[in-house]
This record gives C-alpha cells, sequence and structure tokens, in this order.
C-alpha cells in the first residue's frame, strides 16, 4: 500500500476494498499483521471476538480454552505494537476478564495512559455477581509520551427534557472552558447500537461516537489508522469521513462493501456527533432552555457556534439573551 510515499504493506494481497483514504484486505489479521510495514501506524485500534461462543458469519472458533484465546490475543497483538511508530496508540476493547490480563501483557511492551471503563449494559444481571455494565478501552502509547493527544471535549451534561444542568456548577461557571468539560477515563454517553439507522448488520458493531471519539483523540488527519477486526468498519467508516488513512483486515467483509456501498447515512451520523463536542452547550439544549424559558446563566462563556432555534422566541426571551458574549 503506498500512502504518501510510505510503503505500509507489500503488494502481495489485492485489497477487497480501496478507498482513495484506506484499503480493507479480506484475510485473516496475522496474515495483514505481518505485511503491514513496522513503525508505519499512528494508531492502532482492535475489537476481537471476546471467546464468548458467539456465532460469527466467519465462522471462527468464538469458545476456546481460556489460555488458548489469550494466546491467540498476545500474538495479533504483537503485530500490533510492530507496526506502531513511536509514539503511536494503542487501544484495546474487550471485556474486562480479558483485558486485566492483555493489559498486563501491553505493560510489558507499551506505556499504559489508561482504563477507560465504557458504561453500556451488556447482559443480563447475574445471580450472586455485580450487574456487569461496563466495557474496557485500554490505552497505551509506545514510548514515554504520545505523539497525538487531542481528547475531544464534551457538553455539559443537561437535562433531555429541560436542558438544566444535572451539576451545579457554582461559580466556577464563568471559569468553564468555552469548548466543554475534560473527558474523564469513565464514559457514560455512548450508545449501544441500536438505531435501526444506525444498525449495521452485524450485531457486534460499535458506536460511531465510539470511535469517532478514539479516531479523534489519537490521530490527526492523513495519519493512519489500523484495525485488523473490521467487523461492519466502524473503524474504517470513523477514518474515512475525518481525513484520515485506513488499513484493515476481516474474514468476511459483506458488511463492510454494503456499508462503504453509501456512506450518506454515517456522514450525516458523525455531523451530528461532531456538532455535539467541543462545545459547553449543544444546540439542543440550548434551544430547550430558549424554549422553557430558562436561558443560561450569562455567566458562562460559549463559543461562536450559533444555536440553532426551534421555536419563535417570545418577546420576554427577545429581552434576555441566551448567553453574553465572550
Ligand atoms: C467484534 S467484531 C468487530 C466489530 C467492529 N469493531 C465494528 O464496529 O463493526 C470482530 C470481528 O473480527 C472478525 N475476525 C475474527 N477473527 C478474525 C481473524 N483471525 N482475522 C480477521 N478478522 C477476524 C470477525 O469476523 C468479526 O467480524
Amino acid at each position: 500500500m503506498q500512502l504518501d510515499g510510505v510503503t505500509v504493506i507489500m503488494m502481495t494481497m489485492i485489497p477487497i476494498l480501496k478507498t482513495p483514504a484506506g484499503e480493507l484486505y479480506q484475510t485473516d489479521c496475522f496474515e495483514l499483521l505481518s505485511l503491514v510495514e513496522p513503525e508505519s501506524v499512528d494508531l492502532a485500534f482492535a475489537d476481537p471476538p471476546f471467546n464468548l461462543g458467539k456465532k460469527y458469519r466467519s465462522g471462527i472458533d468464538d469458545d476456546l480454552a481460556a489460555h488458548e484465546y489469550i494466546d491467540w490475543c498476545k500474538e495479533w497483538l504483537d503485530g500490533m505494537v510492530r507496526a506502531l511508530k513511536p509514539g503511536g496508540t494503542l487501544m484495546l476493547w474487550n471485556l474486562p476478564k480479558w483485558n486485566l490480563q492483555l493489559g498486563g501483557y501491553l505493560g510489558e511492551r507499551l506505556t499504559f495512559r489508561n482504563w477507560i471503563a465504557v458504561d453500556i449494559k451488556y447482559s443480563l444481571p447475574i445471580q450472586g455477581r455485580l450487574y456487569p455494565s461496563h466495557y474496557s478501552l485500554l490505552y497505551f502509547v509506545k514510548g514515554p509520551k504520545p505523539a497525538i493527544f487531542h481528547p475531544d471535549r464534551l457538553p455539559i451534561p443537561c437535562c433531555r427534557h429541560c436542558g438544566g444542568e444535572l451539576k451545579d456548577y457554582g461559580g466556577y461557571k464563568d471559569k468553564m472552558n468555552p469548548l466543554g468539560v475534560n473527558i474523564s477515563d469513565v464514559w457514560t454517553d455512548i450508545p449501544p447500537v441500536r438505531h435501526a439507522k444506525y444498525k449495521k448488520r452485524d450485531a457486534n458493531a460499535l458506536s460511531l461516537k465510539l470511535m469517532d471519539r478514539i479516531v479523534s483523540m489519537a490521530s490527526d488527519p492523513g495519519s493512519l489508522v489500523l484495525d485488523p477486526f473490521g467487523g461492519s468498519g466502524t473503524t474504517f467508516v470513523a477514518a474515512e469521513l475525518t481525513g484520515r488513512r485506513w488499513i484493515g483486515s476481516e474474514l468476511h467483509c459483506d458488511d463492510i462493501l454494503d456499508r462503504f456501498g453509501s456512506l450518506d447515512g454515517d456522514r450525516e451520523h458523525i455531523q451530528q456527533i461532531k456538532a455535539n463536542k467541543n462545545t459547553l452547550f449543544t444546540a439542543a439544549t440550548i434551544a430547550r432552555r430558549a424554549k422553557s424559558g430558562t436561558p443560561l446563566s450569562k455567566n458562562y462563556r460559549i463559543n461562536g457556534r450559533e444555536p440553532e432555534c426551534v421555536c419563535e422566541p417570545d418577546s420576554e426571551q427577545q429581552q434576555q439573551p441566551l448567553f453574553s458574549p465572550s
């Protein structure tokens, strides 16, 4: 693969999908990883099968003995580590049970940054156990610090009905960054992929919001993103639509080919995601507050984005500006 004059994959394989930004190979992850140029990748992300005995259309065995599963994961993780540039980021999505062991392995090769808990309920409560409610997203970098790190900032959490802040910032409102609140290592705003419009055929698809956040944090436009377990292609879509280059493998590529057949829905979705981050209040919150006649405190500094008004302001609201200019 020739990208910006850097060969990142030997030309012995033909991609099943090629876009101006990326290449998908219908092959085993080990084959792809063995061909990727060492130290060529800025962000390597993996969302492997979780060894839960699920049926995959690729026909893989998802019911290995625990030690076999861990050994298999270690082998492709070695390939991902090799592919990373110095300062590159590796992110691993899995159940806490597996990431506990895989994190220890990675910690001997890379620098640990965070265990990000992504609050998504994924099974029914289990008798005698705590209700499993988070996935683990392990964040490592090659070398002492990341070459690229620009985490999104998030809007202040507000009531979906009245738009009121769920937390009172008291006398600190004027100190709040107009671009939003610092993101923590607990993510509570990632939806499961349920909406018919965004639900891809593969039952294991991750949310585009999650992948956009990861891609935005650890890569720049033009960076190279690698994902050896393509699934329905969420990583590739996030990369493609934000100007990154990408490379990946998948054993059963139909869902990805289908998805890339028309990216209109994903494009619209990603615009919506972008409009609702790096801002202290979303346009929807501002509109809700305007509608309910409770404008935001003038002490907040708000970036230049104009609220998208959903209603005709009444005369009282017209006298009360939504926010003071910064
Ligand atoms: C959990 S899914 C990934 C979902 C993806 N992150 C998304 O958002 O759509 C894991 C995928 O890995 C694929 N897979 C499993 N073993 C593989 C292997 N050895 N090489 C390449 N792909 C593999 C499966 O077919 C499955 O689609």
